[in-house]
C-alpha cells in the first residue's frame, strides 16, 4: 500500500493506494460513533456483503442512490440530509462515500452542509474517481442549467483507493476514466503522457502495476496542484482541460448519452482542435496529440450537435470572464494556458 498526502497547510490528509484495502476501513470507523455510507445500487449489489463484513461490530447506516449523473441533484441531497437528521446524526457523525464521481460529489456536498459541516472519507470505486474527483475536495451537484453549479470546496479526511475495485468496473467506465488520466499527461507531465502511450496495452488489460502507477502519478500531480491552489484561483484551473466543451456536451445531451469521462475525451480532442485554430499549439505537437487520440480509438467528434446550444451552455460556465468563455488549451508538451474566447472565436 502506498500513502500520499494532500498538504494544504492547516489541513493534511492521506490518500492510500493499494489492492484489497477494504479491510482497512475499519480503522477509520473508530474515529466516529455514527457513520452513514452513501453508495449506489450497482455497488450495493456487488459490495454490500464484503462491506458489511469490513464494518463488523459497527453500525453503518446506508443510503443507496440510483446510479448515474441524474441523481446528482438537489432532491438526492435533500433526501440524504433528511435521513441523516431522522437517524439522529450530529456534528460528530461522519459520511463515507463509496462510489464513483457522482457518489463522491454528492456525499462531499452533504458532508459540507450538514449542520455546517461534518467529516467524511472517500472510497472511490472508479478509475475516474480514483485519479481525480475523490481527491482535492471539490463537491457539488448539477442544476438544470449546468453541471456542478451548486457546490463547495470541502476536503475529505482521507481517500482510500482500492485498485482491486476496478476489476468489477465496466470497460466503458474504465475507458472513460482513462481520459482524466491522459489529461494529467497533457496539462502537466509529458513524460507521463509518453508512459501512458507506451503502456497502453497493459493499462487497457488492467495490468496491476501499470494501473497502480497511473493512479499514483495522477494523485501526486493532483496533490501538488491542489496544495498550491485549493480554491482554483489560478493553477488548479488547468485540471479543467477538456471540461468546458465536455460539461456543455453532457448538459445538452441531458447526462444520458455520455459518461463524464467520455465527454471529457471529446472535450479534450475538440479543445486541441481549438488550440490549433487559435494558433496556440505547436504544429508538430498538435499532430502528435491527434495521432494519439486516433490511435486510442476514442470517439472524439462532435457530430451534428447544435453549435449554438453548446455555446449557450459554455457561456454559463462558472469559469467565464467578462462574457468570454474560459478554456484550458495545450500549447506545448506538458504545458497549457488559460484563454478566454468569444463565441465567434470558438464557433466551428
Ligand atoms: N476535477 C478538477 C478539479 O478537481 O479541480
Amino acid at each position: 500500500m502506498e500513502k500520499l498526502q494532500i498538504d494544504l497547510g492547516e489541513k493534511i490528509y492521506p490518500i492510500y493506494i493499494g489492492s484489497g484495502l477494504l479491510g482497512s476501513l475499519r480503522e477509520y470507523l473508530d474515529t466516529a460513533d455514527q457513520w452513514v455510507m452513501i453508495t449506489d445500487e450497482n455497488l450495493d449489489d456487488l459490495y454490500g456483503e464484503p462491506l458489511r463484513q469490513a464494518f463488523a461490530g459497527k453500525t453503518v447506516y446506508k443510503v443507496v442512490i440510483i446510479p448515474g449523473e441524474e441523481s446528482k441533484n438537489i432532491d438526492t441531497v435533500t433526501e440524504i440530509i433528511d435521513y441523516m437528521h431522522e437517524i439522529g446524526c450530529t456534528r460528530q457523525s461522519k459520511l463515507l462515500a463509496f462510489g464513483g464521481g457522482v457518489v463522491g460529489d454528492i456525499a462531499g456536498f452533504c458532508a459540507s452542509i450538514y449542520m455546517r459541516g461534518i467529516g467524511y472519507i472517500q472510497v472511490p470505486t472508479t478509475l475516474l474517481a480514483q485519479v481525480d474527483s475523490s481527491v482535492g475536495g471539490k463537491t457539488g451537484i448539477n442544476i438544470t442549467q449546468g453541471k456542478n453549479i451548486m457546490g463547495t470546496f470541502y476536503q475529505p479526511q482521507g481517500v482510500i483507493s482500492d485498485v482491486a475495485l476496478l476489476r468489477t468496473l465496466p470497460k466503458r467506465e474504465f475507458i472513460s476514466g482513462l481520459g482524466e488520466v491522459v489529461k494529467y499527461g497533457i496539462i502537466y507531465d509529458y513524460a507521463f503522457f509518453q508512459y501512458i502511450r507506451a503502456h497502453k496495452e497493459k493499462i487497457l488489460s488492467l495490468e496491476q502495476s501499470s494501473i497502480a502507477y497511473i493512479i499514483r502519478r495522477c494523485c501526486e500531480i493532483k496533490a501538488r496542484i491542489v496544495a498550491q491552489d485549493e480554491k482554483e484561483n489560478g493553477l488548479r484551473k488547468i485540471l479543467n482541460f477538456g471540461h468546458t466543451i465536455g460539461h456543455a456536451l453532457e448538459s445538452i445531451t441531458n447526462y444520458e448519452k455520455y459518461t463524464h469521462g467520455e465527454a471529457v475525451w471529446i472535450g479534450m480532442y475538440n479543445e486541441i482542435l481549438l488550440a490549433q485554430r487559435a494558433g496556440l499549439i505547436k504544429q508538430e505537437y498538435f499532430q502528435e496529440l491527434q495521432d494519439f487520440f486516433i490511435d486510442m480509438g476514442i470517439h472524439y467528434d462532435l457530430p451534428g450537435y447544435d453549435t449554438e446550444a453548446l455555446l449557450d451552455k459554455m457561456s454559463k460556465d462558472k469559469k467565464n470572464l467578462q462574457g468570454k468563455i474560459s478554456f484550458i488549451l495545450p500549447v506545448d508538451r506538458g504545458s497549457v494556458v488559460e484563454k478566454h474566447l468569444t463565441r465567434e472565436e470558438i464557433r466551428w
